[in-house]
């Protein structure tokens, strides 16, 4: 686990950090300390006079929320305002880091959050023109992800909200990715070159919506019937959607991350070339299943009778076409307004391709964040901590890294029985 003499230096710099700020004139909205935040940080939810309070007057508007994400191998911290305008979003990305041991090593992982936190806050900070007491509420991812990447987050993010004054509140990861279709995508580079209309999303999508979530570890068809309210509906037995794209990147030599290697190769190779299976599992299953791709995959390659170029389209091509299959149906079984695609896996340009003209073709509305919000960024977490807070939730100090959190469990929140 993490040495002491990092635990100090991490506490040090966020007393630094908080004092520095402290007195910060660069506001966007009036002080935090002016709106009576200064009382008993997090007693609002602890409480719960202002819990389930509906969402008017739980939190001043257009709320400042500093988001904090360290699940996995990205340290990122944003500002964003009001849930949907973000005025910073920092990404430090270890990818170089895992990359010659061919995947995430939780220890270094880690270290590395424990080194860039504080960093990568200050420029979250500085880039949005506030300071600590600017902010209304700390988002910070708890789970699901590496206990010790979520634990440097959960920490730094608890002992900047408590030294500022700020309520606090825990996010689920799967929840965060979610809430990245209810953000202001706004101009820049979204609207260039990427395979989406969906640059600036225009107004929050309406529930209920079937959302899929397609990240490295998880394949989930979510009904999301409101704010906060989720079913799940169907999930991977096997691989998630990223493992396969990452496994299959492996078998073809290109390294690792993944996914985003097989997209780029797959650009130069005919998706119809080779003849992979897809698992539909039983009638009307709304799960999905990847491993028998993936055995199909190393197969051709060990074959060799097929161009890498060709066995990346292909595959890319079978993945996109059954969770297109797939998330339609669940769109048909639930009545859903909205299909809505949320993850890193959702940055796949097959994918994104498939699904726009797939609910052009049924008349479906489908949006899809812009792939830089699809990958884990602090932002989503900004986003759906807000719509938390509207709600009247906080958590507690208690608070702590849940690895195997599920989507839709309240016990992250003060007053819900939990933690
Ligand atoms: O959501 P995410 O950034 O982190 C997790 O929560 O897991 O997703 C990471 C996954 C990795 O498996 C990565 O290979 C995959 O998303 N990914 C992609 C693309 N970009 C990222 N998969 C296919 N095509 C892409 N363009
Ligand atoms: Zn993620």
């Amino acid at each position: 686990m993490l040495g002491n003499e990092f635990r100090k230096g991490l506490v040090s710099d966020l007393v630094k950090l908080v004092g520095k700020n402290q007195f910060s004139a660069g506001g966007a909205s009036g002080g935090g300390a002016a709106s009576g935040q200064e009382a008993a940080p997090g007693s609002k939810g602890a409480s719960g006079e202002d819990a389930a309070s509906g969402e008017e007057g739980a939190v001043r508007e257009p709320a400042l929320v500093l988001g904090i994400e360290t699940s996995c191998d990205e340290t990122s911290a944003a500002v964003v305002a009001g849930g949907i305008r973000i005025l910073s979003n920092i990404i430090a990305s270890q990818v170089d880091l895992h990359r010659k041991y061919g995947g995430v090593v939780p220890e270094i992982a880690s270290r590395k959050h424990l080194e860039t936190f504080i960093p990568c806050v200050n420029e979250a900070l500085e880039q949005a023109g506030v300071g600590m007491r600017d902010l209304d509420a700390v988002a910070v991812t708890c789970g699901p992800g590496l206990a010790g990447a979520l634990l440097v987050g959960v920490t730094g993010g608890k002992a900047l909200a408590y030294g500022a004054g700020l309520d606090m509140v825990g996010v689920n990861h799967l929840e965060g990715h979610i809430y990245a279709n209810f953000l202001d995508a706004g101009p820049g580079p979204a609207l260039r070159g990427e395979h989406t209309q969906q640059a600036r999303q225009g107004p929050a999508p309406e529930f209920p919506l079937v959302c899929l979530v397609v990240s490295g570890g998880h394949t989930d068809l979510i009904l999301m019937k409101g704010h906060g309210s989720y079913e799940v509906l169907g999930r991977t037995r096997d691989d998630a959607a990223g493992e396969a794209f990452d496994k299959v990147a492996r078998l073809l030599g290109l390294g690792y991350p993944g996914g985003p290697l097989v997209d780029s190769l797959a650009q130069k190779g005919d998706p119809d070339a080779v003849a992979l299976p897809k698992a539909y599992l039983e009638e009307g299953s709304l799960d999905t299943s990847f491993s028998g791709l993936k055995t199909a995959v190393a197969h051709v390659v060990r074959q060799g009778s097929f161009s890498p170029e060709d066995i990346a389209a292909s595959f890319q091509k079978a993945v996109a076409s059954v969770l297109a299959d797939k998330a339609f149906a669940a769109v048909r079984r639930t009545g859903a307004r909205v299909l809505a695609l949320a993850g890193g896996v959702s940055a796949n340009s097959e994918l994104r391709r498939t699904m726009l003209s797939s609910g052009e073709r049924l008349g479906v509305a489908v949006r899809i964040p812009p792939p830089r919000l699809c990958t884990d960024n602090a932002a989503m977490v900004a986003c759906a901590g807000y719509h938390g807070l509207v709600r009247g939730l906080r958590s507690g100090w208690d608070l702590n890294a849940l690895p195997n959190l599920a989507v839709g469990d309240e016990s992250i929140y003060l007053g819900a029985g939990g933690i």
